[in-house]
């Protein structure tokens, strides 16, 4: 049994009895939080980011994560239970090592773990008995087996003997108020038994709810079929929206009708196209995966298909209500509210408001966004900024609703603005024959 294992008792002491030190490799959205409730749940952590703004920041008390409160941070700085390091030869000194570096896709939207394989690689360099390594990074099934657990076994240590593995996918949800990394349950994956235990109790000083599955290519599945699940029913979603206008129906209507059934149905919503680190990334890597294996994933393609054509049908639609206005695209002036990927966050990574702006440049528009969270955004090339809301509302041929955010007055921007296309229903309730929704 694991528990025989001295190494294995040693390590779970440690964690146990709150001397363990974790490192967190990789100090973003994902590792600055889980950072803090580690050391929150009384482990000593160090933070390592090759940013040194990041790592600067950290150790001056602040933070720079909107989810993460710069006291908390400060708080637990001061108190000497976290720092932030570049210096990756601190890994020695940890006895649990967290990577949580970024998995973006290749130019040719194949998986692109670089990041992974040289935070590993970095851990490998200084693996000593007694640690365990856990992967947070979103991946394809088989990721944590036949990438990292071999670069780790380089140095001749054994897994689940001397050093431990596991994988425990990241859920964190930027920007929601009610589910944060401590009280959204974890799912654990361990290479071996003995992996999983020592990982459940590490977690279990950091989250409320530790759930184990039989292994790490289980627990990547698990995060997959999360993501998987949204961008398939929001692809389902946006073609009910095309179906909707074809169909002279409220798209917004039929959802909210359709909601009051009280079981078998679960409302998602259209909108503008998906954006964000997880939900346009991740169902790639599983389609990348199953590829290899001879099979194609076709929900995952067609969902896939169906989001990315909708900045496009944003912009066929904002010509649509020009043209009725006998205007054309080109030289109207329009203005984007909102241009991170969703909600009350200033993270602009894949946002649809992106596409849309470049298609609408493209086609010749004078083109303006606000959005109260990004003061300003890198297009390409070009730098825009932030404008004055009320005024830009007012000088706009059209303005396009991207991101609802909350700190919006959408009955001033209604009364003010000369036509409104919104993509999200923020207007719900208003009643004005300026407002188009898609
Ligand atoms: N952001 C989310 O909402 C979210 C949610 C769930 C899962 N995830 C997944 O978590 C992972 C991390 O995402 P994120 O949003 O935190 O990314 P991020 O870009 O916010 O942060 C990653 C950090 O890692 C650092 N880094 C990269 N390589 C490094 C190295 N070798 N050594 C030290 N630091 C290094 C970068 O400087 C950066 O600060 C991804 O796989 C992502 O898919 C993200």
């Amino acid at each position: 049994m694991s528990e025989s294992n001295p190494v294995l008792r040693g390590l779970l002491a440690r964690i146990e009895t709150g001397q363990a030190c974790v490192g967190t490799v990789g100090l973003g959205y994902v590792g600055l939080p889980l950072a803090v409730e580690f050391a929150e749940g009384g482990l000593r952590v160090v933070g390592f980011d090759r940013s040194d703004a990041k790592v600067a920041a950290v150790n001056a008390g602040d933070s720079y994560i909107r989810d993460v409160a710069p006291e908390r941070v400060a708080r637990l700085v001061r108190a000497g239970r976290l720092a932030a390091s570049g210096d990756l030869d601190r890994i020695a000194e940890c006895d649990a090592v967290v990577i949580c570096v970024p998995t973006p896709l290749s130019k040719t939207k194949d998986p692109d773990l670089a990041m992974v394989v040289e935070a590993t690689r970095a851990v490998a360099a200084r693996l000593r008995p007694g640690q365990i390594v856990v992967l947070e990074s979103t991946t394809y099934p088989g990721t944590t087996e036949e990438l990292v657990l071999p670069l780790l076994q380089e140095g001749g240590l054994e897994v689940g003997e001397s050093f431990f593995l596991a994988f425990s996918p990241e859920r964190v949800d930027p920007g929601n108020a009610r589910f944060g990394t401590r009280n959204t349950p974890k799912i654990i994956g361990g290479t071996t038994e003995g992996c999983r235990l020592v990982a459940q109790a590490l977690y279990a000083r950091a989250v409320e709810t530790v759930i184990p599955v039989s292994s790490t290519r289980t627990a990547e599945m698990v995060k997959l079929l999360e993501n998987t699940f949204r961008s398939v029913n929001i692809g389902l979603v946006n073609e009910v929206a095309l179906m909707c206008d074809r169909l002279g129906v409220d798209v917004w209507e039929v959802i909210e009708a359709a909601a009051t059934k009280p079981f078998g149905f679960m409302a998602f919503y259209p909108g503008p196209g998906l954006g964000g680190h997880c939900i346009p990334v991740d169902p790639l890597y599983l389609s990348w995966k199953l590829k290899t294996l001879n099979y194609r994933a076709r929900f995952i393609e067609l969902a896939g298909e169906i989001n990315s054509e909708m900045p496009a049908y944003v912009c066929r639609r904002v010509a649509d209500a020009l043209n009725e206005q006998e205007k054309s695209v080109k030289g109207s002036r329009i203005l984007v509210l909102g241009v991170s990927y969703k909600r009350d966050v200033d993270d602009v990574r894949e946002s649809p408001a992106l596409d849309i702006l470049r298609l609408l440049e493209k086609r010749g528009a004078r083109l303006g966004y606000n959005d109260p969270h990004v003061p300003q955004l890198e297009l390409d090339s070009s730098i825009l900024r932030s404008l004055d809301l009320y005024p830009a509302v007012a000088e706009a041929d059209l303005v396009v609703i991207v991101t609802d955010h909350g700190a919006y007055d959408y009955p001033r921007i209604v009364e003010t603005a000369r036509l409104v296309l919104d993509t999200r229903n923020a207007t719900r309730g208003l009643l004005s024959p300026k407002i188009l929704k898609i």
